[in-house]
């Protein structure tokens, strides 16, 4: 699967080859994209994993639960395509997506 991703920097990779099940975070540890921390390991309770979908991926990536939500709320500058990157899974439906990763907390 595919996976595109803007760090703060404001360059921008693309990684192929991306495993079914991992999540954004996860691809974005393992390349060493800027400003992904994940400090808390993909719970759901740090909010330095905060990324921005791309518009046309809104909708397949879906809404954040309650938990989620709460978290994006201390997150730093939220907008409404923000989501937490390790609590997006890569499955077939969103080979392909693009995120840009948000100003750190
Ligand atoms: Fe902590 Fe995503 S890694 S909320």
């Amino acid at each position: 699967l595919k996976v595109t991703m803007t760090d703060v920097k404001g360059e921008t990779r693309t990684f192929d080859n991306v495993d079914e099940g991992l999540s954004l975070m996860e691809v974005a540890k393992a390349h060493g994209v800027e400003g992904i921390f994940g400090d808390c390991g993909g719970g759901c309770s740090c909010a330095t994993c905060h990324v921005y979908v791309a518009a046309e991926w809104m909708k397949k990536v879906g809404q954040p639960d309650d938990i989620e939500l709460d978290m994006l709320d201390m997150a730093a500058e939220p907008q409404a395509n923000s989501r937490l990157s390790c609590q997006i899974k890569m499955s077939a439906e969103l080979d392909g997506i693009e995120v840009t990763v948000a100003p750190s907390a």
